[in-house]
């Protein structure tokens, strides 16, 4: 492994079982995340974006152990967390931080900005004093860019985007590596999304953070990330730099969505496809590629065997036979 990786995954799989049965046959489960593989480098940022219900999230989620994966490795900084038991991974939470999608959901109405942002500090550094901890709240709240005024006040006080400061501090709290930002801006305004990324990309640079930035929207995705793992139904359906992607994407579906972005901008001659028919049904994917029954090249091919992910150009990776 490379030294400049900081994350590396290999074949991991989440699949949520819905029905239990003895019978394997009659099992009814959702492969939510289906064997995706991909490296970080430290320093980097990779987008993740797909449509809703696509596995952002759990993917997420799994890579943390947050939600444990069904199979699949994950190495962090050269080591398979896979195998870490309770107390490596407990230890792991300073290294890995996952700022959660809806922060208002994730933050207790009646725990005040300071005890959200202290809890991480208590459960870490249980050697720090009081005022040690009031102090670095306080100055959390600084970088963030909120006065340490706000400390006693509740969540409900706040707006979307002071929100997304304040998940952000105590996101940072323990100085992570590896921060995974869930739809972090998706909610708010187009003029504070832009504050919030800013902030991040601040944050990166002050901080030597990696990041795993996931979004429902190629635009946001777009400004931030260096290069854009498009996501669909659970599995990987392009990896490319940032750049490449817009200008060059190779897979139908990226196509796609970049198609219906560039929607509106007469200065993007991009060619423009609108996607047509329904997502499959998550609980009964096609056996082919999973894009093959919106996709307007499938062939018959598609229905039936899945491609696999491989170069189709300079750190460039699709999952199509035709890209
Ligand atoms: N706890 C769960 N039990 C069963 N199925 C789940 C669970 N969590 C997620 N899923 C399913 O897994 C799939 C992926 O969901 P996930 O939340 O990861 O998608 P997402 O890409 O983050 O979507 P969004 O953009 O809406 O946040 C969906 O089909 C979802 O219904
Ligand atoms: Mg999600």
């Amino acid at each position: 492994m490379a030294n400049d990786q900081i994350l590396s995954v290999e074949h991991l799989c989440k699949h949520f079982v819905l029905k239990k049965s003895l019978n394997k046959e009659k099992q009814v489960y959702v492969k939510a995340v289906d064997d995706v593989s991909f490296t970080v480098s430290k320093g980097e940022t990779l987008g993740i974006v797909g449509e809703s219900g696509c596995g952002k999230s759990t993917l997420g989620r799994s890579l943390l152990r947050l939600w444990e994966p069904t199979s699949g490795d994950i190495y962090f900084n050269g080591e398979n967390i896979m195998s870490y038991d309770s107390r490596q991974l407990r230890e792991l939470r300073k290294d890995m931080q996952y700022i959660f999608q809806d922060p208002y959901s994730s933050m207790n109405p009646k725990m005040t900005i300071r005890d959200i942002i202290v809890e991480p500090l208590d459960n870490f550094h249980k050697e720090m004093s009081s005022k040690e901890k009031e102090d670095k709240v306080a100055h959390l709240l600084d970088i963030v860019g909120l006065s340490p005024d706000v400390m006693n006040r509740y969540p409900h006080e706040f707006s979307g985007g002071q929100r997304q400061r304040i998940v952000i501090a105590r996101g940072i709290a323990l100085n992570p590596q590896l921060l995974v930002c869930d739809e972090s801006v998706s909610a708010l305004d187009v003029s504070v999304q832009a504050q919030i990324i800013n902030l991040l990309q601040k944050l990166k640079k002050q901080f030597n953070l990696t990041y795993l930035f996931i979004s429902h929207d190629l635009r946001v995705v777009k400004f931030i990330s260096d290069r854009i793992m498009v996501l669909y139904l659970g599995q990987i359906m392009e990896i490319a730099p940032s750049d490449t992607l817009f200008s060059d994407p190779k897979h139908p579906y990226t196509r796609s969505l970049i198609g219906s972005i560039s929607k509106g901008n007469p200065r993007n001659r991009q060619e423009r496809v609108i996607l047509e028919g329904e997502i499959p049904n998550p609980m009964n994917l096609p056996k082919g590629c999973p894009f093959s029954t919106r996709c307007p090249v499938a062939t018959d091919k598609c229905r039936e065997q899945k491609p696999l992910l491989r170069p189709v150009g300079e750190n460039q990776y699709a999952s199509c036979f035709y890209a």
